[in-house]
């Protein structure tokens, strides 16, 4: 095995809350713990296919721990595998993998650094397949990963969607209306789950259990007659009525998971107006949720996640992904995490402790 002397990493995927923690972290450990030389890549994949790269030093990453975003860049819709170009005004799809990996043997990486999602650690684990020497970091707020207990930037997203809970309570009490608050998510409900816990929601609607309006009704209606004039919903963007699907905002053709949720907080105040004539209002929280500063606990767990992608590169855990299990940070082989997404068990401990606490998932 070569010596490993020059890494790359990149943020993949869409932004998060502690990627820069993670950025630190890895240009930290390389250069104090092991010497090596640092690339990052810029605006995710695409900075592989175009050569587009900066070198990271102490100085580059220095007072970037507690920032949102990613110095480096990040795109949701560039796969090298599947890469989008304009040809005589016509949009093309061409396979530039060979291109990505050449480029890497030309800046002399010996050893990539995936900060990324369910996306980016498909894209990162076809890479792997093809021979680059690769260890991924797992990243998204919607906390669907396998083989981790936790993504980095999740905690941080559900510490604003329940401050927008405490919020959106204040105005639904003095109103009397129902007040909904719409959370990103993607196909798991771990946001909207997590946050209506904590900021006290009435009702959480989450994909993994479909709801039906009457249950929903009847909660209002219930609470209205214990003369509390008004309830608190909040809905997964990938929640859906039984029977029904879920609804898509936009098609993202480039991207490696195409679909864009959302509009279901929307649908569902209509519903609810309609059938109880309780003024209803909705919030759709968005992109607040991958913003600003990570929490203590993301700088924690993204410095952790960071320094051990290093040490996983340094040990040759290649085809690794650095996760999270009880206290510990280990390595999980990337298919283990990627096979199926992590969502929420309807039978679990925080869907029955939300049952016993009366909140309502509108499925009984
Ligand atoms: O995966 C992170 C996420 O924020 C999802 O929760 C959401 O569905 C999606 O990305 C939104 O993507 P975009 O920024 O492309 O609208």
């Amino acid at each position: 095995m070569k010596k490993i002397n020059r890494i790359g990493v990149l943020t993949g995927g869409g932004d998060c809350p502690g990627l820069n923690a993670v950025i630190r972290a890895v240009t930290k450990a390389a250069i104090i713990e092991y010497g090596l030389e640092v690339v990052g890549f810029q605006d995710g994949f695409k900075g592989m296919v175009e050569c587009s790269y900066r070198m990271l030093d102490l100085k580059a990453v220095s007072g970037i721990g507690h920032t949102g975003g990613t110095i480096l860049g990040s795109s949701n819709r560039d796969n090298p595998f599947n890469f989008h170009r304009i040809v005589d005004g016509q949009s093309q799809y061409f396979d530039e993998s060979d291109r990505a990996i050449a480029n890497l043997n030309k800046l002399g990486v010996d050893a990539l650094i995936v900060i990324g999602g369910d996306g980016s650690l498909h894209i990162a684990d076809q890479f792997y397949r093809k021979g680059v020497n690769l260890v991924a970091v797992p990243k998204t707020i919607d906390n669907d990963l396998s083989a981790t207990d936790v993504t980095f930037g999740f905690n941080t997203a559900v510490n604003t969607a329940s401050e927008a809970l405490d919020r959106l309570h204040t105005t639904a009490e003095s109103h009397h209306r129902v007040m909904i608050l719409e959370v990103m998510g993607r196909y798991a409900g771990w946001i909207s789950l997590y946050a209506g816990i904590s900021g006290g929601a009435d009702v959480i609607l989450i994909p993994e259990i479909p709801y039906k309006l009457e249950c929903i009704i009847n909660k209002i209606h219930q609470r209205y007659e214990q003369n509390k004039k008004f309830s608190i919903i909040v809905i997964a963007e990938g929640a859906l009525p039984a029977g029904g699907e879920m609804v898509v905002q936009r098609l993202v053709p480039t991207s490696h998971d195409p679909i864009r949720l959302g509009g279901i907080g929307n649908k569902l105040a209509q519903e609810i107006e309609d059938s109880s004539e309780i003024e209803t209002r909705v919030t759709v929280l968005g992109h607040l949720q991958r913003g600003g500063m990570p929490i203590p606990y993301d700088r924690i767990i993204s410095s952790r996640y960071g320094v051990a992608a290093v040490h996983a590169v340094m040990n040759e855990k290649f085809g690794h992904m650095v996760s999270l299990r009880g206290e510990k940070v280990e390595t999980v082989p990337i298919v283990d995490a990627i096979k199926e997404l992590k969502k929420v068990d309807p039978q679990g401990d925080l869907v029955r402790t939300a049952r016993a606490l009366g909140i309502t998932f509108g499925d009984r």
